[in-house]
């Protein structure tokens, strides 16, 4: 078995010991809630990874210096000339110690990559779970610098490379080289940190091709706020100042912003949207399940856990609880506000506890998909994309949409595997001990890299 999956164990028994790591709990069953999910259709499309060759020699390498990689799946017939990127996302890495964990995980290392993932929603290959784009060449590039594709630097002591700016380029060289240079149409899309780095790197994918190319680039769940959390601090600032700073990731930043805020102001995208000049489809959740979690009442705003049952199921909120989350709705749609003015930009803001709905069979194109009004997200992409309609769509405040695809966090649950798995570390913890002590330390800083792992 992997090593990782040993630390994960360790996490767990220490997290019992302690319960300081509710938090990182449920974010992993959340991820594996989102990734089973993904692959729970009858016979999911298979794709295999392909490590980028020679990239090392431009320096595009993942946090432990192996290859980056895509997964790509070739378009035929109508698609033959289309293109779809997709951005992985993962959270980041924020400090030396959480990127050096992230060099153990598929986030940070290629060594630890699925060798095949699933192609899923906006990603199947199959007119009737994926109407517009099926037949496209489809491309899912996988995360593994910890920046959202835009840092661009090193740290020799631990041996960490923040090469995500270089990733994306040498990417994209590639994909020219293997056909995408004869595209007649192209989407960047990517979810959560990818969806961030869809935002940072949109003008970057249209000046890649000619004025003939319809370009357009898709956001789904990249609307990370700058939100004040439940104790009054700024949590996710406060990490993506780190994220900045560690990985340089203001030379890459537009400069457009940069000229006028401080970088860190600049890695949210409330702070780009408006200034992005390619036609642009903004789809999140007004009540983003990741940021509900990790952002606005983590476990260090919320010491004494009176959040924890609401932000496991919105429907254990009281209505304090319920208005504090309608106020991120309203700060949602004032960061929307003047991006939605462009006739060009779609938007689709349903009120709902979710995350990343593109890649998801049962959120992206099912009968019982979520929708605002009559229209589903495929179908709204879909006619955004093909301009058949202008699609700018914000749904009632909650509790009025029937349609939600709710992500909900069971603690009872979570301590069953917490009980099953503190077992098995009894067998596992000795042989562990003796190779791996020195990494106890990253571990503790690992779950705190993780309460940022979606
Ligand atoms: C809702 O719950 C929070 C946290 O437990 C508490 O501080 C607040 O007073 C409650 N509000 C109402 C209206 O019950």
């Amino acid at each position: 078995m992997k090593p990782m999956l040993y630390f994960c164990f360790v996490i767990v028994l220490i997290r019992s010991a302690s319960g300081f790591f509710e938090d990182l709990d449920a974010r992993e069953t959340s991820l594996s809630y989102l990734e089973n999910d993904a692959a729970a259709t009858s016979e999911p499309l298979m794709v295999p990874l392909t490590l980028i060759q020679g990239a090392d020699s431009k320096g595009a390498v993942c946090l432990d210096g192996t290859l980056p990689g895509y997964h790509i799946h070739r378009g035929s017939g109508s698609g033959a000339n289309s293109w779809l990127i997709h951005l992985e996302g993962g959270g980041w890495c924020n400090t030396i110690r959480n990127c050096v964990y992230r060099k153990t995980t598929r986030r940070g290392s290629a060594k630890f990559m699925e060798k095949q993932l699933p192609f899923t929603g906006i990603l199947s290959n199959k007119a009737e779970e994926n109407p517009d784009f099926f037949n496209w060449n489809r491309v899912k590039l996988r995360y593994c610098d910890g920046a959202s594709f835009s840092g661009d630097s090193q740290n020799e002591g631990a041996q960490l490379y923040f090469r995500g700016q270089r990733i994306w380029l040498t990417a994209m060289q590639d994909l020219m080289a293997k056909g995408m240079q004869n595209a007649d149409q192209a989407l960047l899309s990517g979810c959560s940190a990818g969806g961030l780095a869809s935002i940072l790197h949109c003008d970057e994918f249209r000046d890649l091709f000619p004025k003939t190319t319809k370009v357009k680039c898709l956001s789904d769940a990249g609307m990370f706020l700058d939100a004040v959390d439940v104790s009054g601090g700024h949590t996710l600032r406060n990490m993506f100042a780190g994220v900045v700073s560690l990985q340089e990731v203001q030379k890459n930043l537009p400069s457009t912003c940069t000229s006028q805020l401080d970088p860190t102001s600049c890695f949210f995208p409330q702070n780009l949207v408006a200034n992005i000049k390619t036609p642009m489809f903004l789809l999140n959740a007004a009540y983003d399940a990741w940021q509900v979690q990790a952002s606005l009442a983590p476990r260090t705003a919320d010491p004494h856990g009176y959040w924890s049952d609401c932000k496991s199921d919105h429907a254990h909120c009281n209505s304090s609880q319920i208005q504090f989350f309608q106020d991120f709705r309203n700060q949602m749609l004032n960061a929307v506000e003047v991006f939605s003015k462009s006739n060009e930009n779609g938007l689709f803001i349903n009120s709902c506890f979710a995350h990343c709905q593109s890649e998801r069979q049962d959120t992206w194109y099912a009968d019982d998909s979520p929708r605002i009004g009559d229209k589903g997200i495929a179908k709204s992409v879909g006619d955004w994309y093909f301009d058949r309609a202008a699609l700018k769509a914000i749904d009632c405040p909650y509790p009025c949409d029937k349609t939600c695809r709710n992500l909900v966090f069971n603690n009872d649950v979570i301590s069953e595997i917490t009980i099953s798995q503190s077992t098995r570390l009894t067998f596992v913890l000795p042989s562990l001990l003796g190779a791996c002590l020195l990494d106890v330390l990253y571990i503790f800083e690992c779950a705190k890299g993780f309460a940022f792992c979606q």
